[in-house]
């Protein structure tokens, strides 16, 4: 591996340093190329550009590997509960014990959310997108907790705003389904856990109670620990650069939600069903649509295929996919989407346009089918993206707050006008 790379402009060599991580990832550091040669980079997109060291999540696009603070993706889906996930990512290491019941026991004392609030989801129609509720709810928030906005960040502050978004964010999004339904909302109960709670606020009514079942809490616990965090993703960089002017903790994480509605992001799951439904209402036609999505002048995409780094099966979409079969056969839920889903899976990975560029199911593609099985609306499914994501956002913003990071303020190649004079109104044509 180079110790440097060498670079020759307008005659000149220049030497660059190369940084290589733990797994062996090497990059060229051009944080002095602009003052050395006058020249900047340019990426659009950042496909080729990483913007900060962090050792919280790894991934290795071509081995579809996926850990969390070196553990994989796979014996945590398997072993541990979304609270030791978040707590892990957070704080850099599985709790033991005591740390876990302290852990549990602080985010259960901060679930409610200040009465006045509920006076903001009364404002919203009942067709607002709960995503455009749940980011300015978060963003709300700040102004509850004006300690919170210190920029000193001492570590007692952000320690209990980061306890009250994990414990509040289920609470908001059940208030936004609630809302959109003009159902009563219910309030969390301190004798659940961290998921039971949340289905506990979504579908209990006054008049009766919610049976919570075994096989959909452990469902969304899988599910939540499969979106805890991704590196550099486009919400999570958006949480950065918004955290590095100090803006707020609150804020930041509205900002990482607004980015994550895009469907080119977390908006795919809901998009993804969306599709299987188009496509089973016109009849089921799987090779009609893959030869759609191949078109360069059709609009339509395959959603929850593809990915920026995943250039093999992502190891999310494994995981969730089996646990696809298991929940809907533990539920005795029949859905005709997710036959679709598998023969669409099945074509794709078949066709050459597919295997050429990489394009596999990624996260998305099967999460859909879950969310609707465990009774999650459709314009949910974003929502739940958000709740799993949430240490992951927590914890890269903690980690580019310790190390004092720069303000993020990328530069750009100009290429409109050059110097010109204004011309009187009268004068212009
Ligand atoms: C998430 O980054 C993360 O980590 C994100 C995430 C996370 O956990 O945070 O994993 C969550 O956002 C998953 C992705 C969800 N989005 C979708 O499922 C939307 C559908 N997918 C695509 O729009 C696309 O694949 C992206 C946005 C995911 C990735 O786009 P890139 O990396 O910018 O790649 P590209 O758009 O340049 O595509 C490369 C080629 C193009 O064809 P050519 O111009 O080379 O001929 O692949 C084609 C694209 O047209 N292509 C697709 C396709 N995705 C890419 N063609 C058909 N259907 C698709 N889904």
């Amino acid at each position: 591996m180079s110790e440097k790379a060498k670079i020759v402009l307008d005659n000149k060599e220049h030497d660059l340093p190369v940084v290589t991580g733990s797994e062996n990832e090497n990059a060229i550091d051009i944080s002095k190329l602009r003052a050395s040669t006058g020249y900047i980079t340019i990426d659009p997109g950042y496909k080729n550009t990483g913007a900060t060291k962090s050792a919280i999540t790894f991934l290795d696009g071509e081995k579809g590997i996926l850990r969390y603070r070196g553990y994989p993706i796979e014996q945590l889906a398997a072993n541990a509960s979304f609270m030791e996930v978040a707590y892990l990512l957070i704080y850099g290491e599985l709790p033991n014990a005591i740390e876990l019941q302290l852990f549990e026991r602080s985010i259960k004392r901060h679930t409610l959310v200040h009465e006045d609030m509920k006076r903001f989801f009364e404002a919203y129609p009942a067709k607002a997108h709960p995503m455009g509720v749940l980011s300015s709810m978060v963003s709300s928030l700040a102004t509850f907790y004006p300690e919170s906005q210190n920029p000193d960040r001492n570590s007692e502050a952000v320690n209990l705003t980061i306890h009250r978004l994990i414990a509040k964010l289920p609470t908001l999004a059940a208030w936004s389904y609630k809302n959109s339904m003009r159902h009563p909302f219910m309030y969390p109960h301190n004798k659940l856990d961290y998921c039971e709670n949340f289905l506990n606020m979504m579908f209990s009514m006054p008049t009766e109670d919610y049976e919570i079942d075994p096989v959909i809490v452990d469902a969304l616990n899988k599910l939540l620990i499969l979106h805890a965090d991704h590196e550099q993703n486009c919400s999570t960089s958006t949480v950065r650069i918004v955290g590095s002017s100090q803006a707020n903790l609150y804020s930041s994480i509205s900002a990482g939600i607004c980015a994550l509605w895009g469907p080119l992001h977390g908006g795919a799951n809901q998009k993804v069903i969306e599709m299987l439904l188009k496509i089973h209402i016109d009849g089921g036609n799987v090779d009609k649509w893959v030869e759609k999505a191949k078109d360069k002048n059709d609009p339509f995409r395959l959603m929850g295929f593809g990915h920026r780094v995943y250039k093999n099966f992502d190891p999310r979409a494994k995981i969730i996919k089996k646990s696809c079969d298991d929940v809907l056969e533990k539920l005795g839920v029949n859905d005709p989407l997710l036959d679709i889903a598998k023969k669409l899976e099945k074509v794709a990975l078949e066709d050459d346009y597919f295997k050429e560029r990489n394009l596999y199911p990624n996260v998305d593609f099967y999460s859909g089918i879950i969310y609707k099985a465990l009774r999650i609306p459709t314009e949910m499914f974003t929502v739940m993206f958000a709740i799993g994501r949430l240490p992951g956002w927590i914890a890269q913003w903690k980690e580019m707050t310790e190390n004092g990071e720069p303000i993020g303020r990328p530069r750009q190649i100009y290429t409109g006008y050059n110097d010109r004079d204004y011309v009187d109104v009268s004068k212009r044509k």
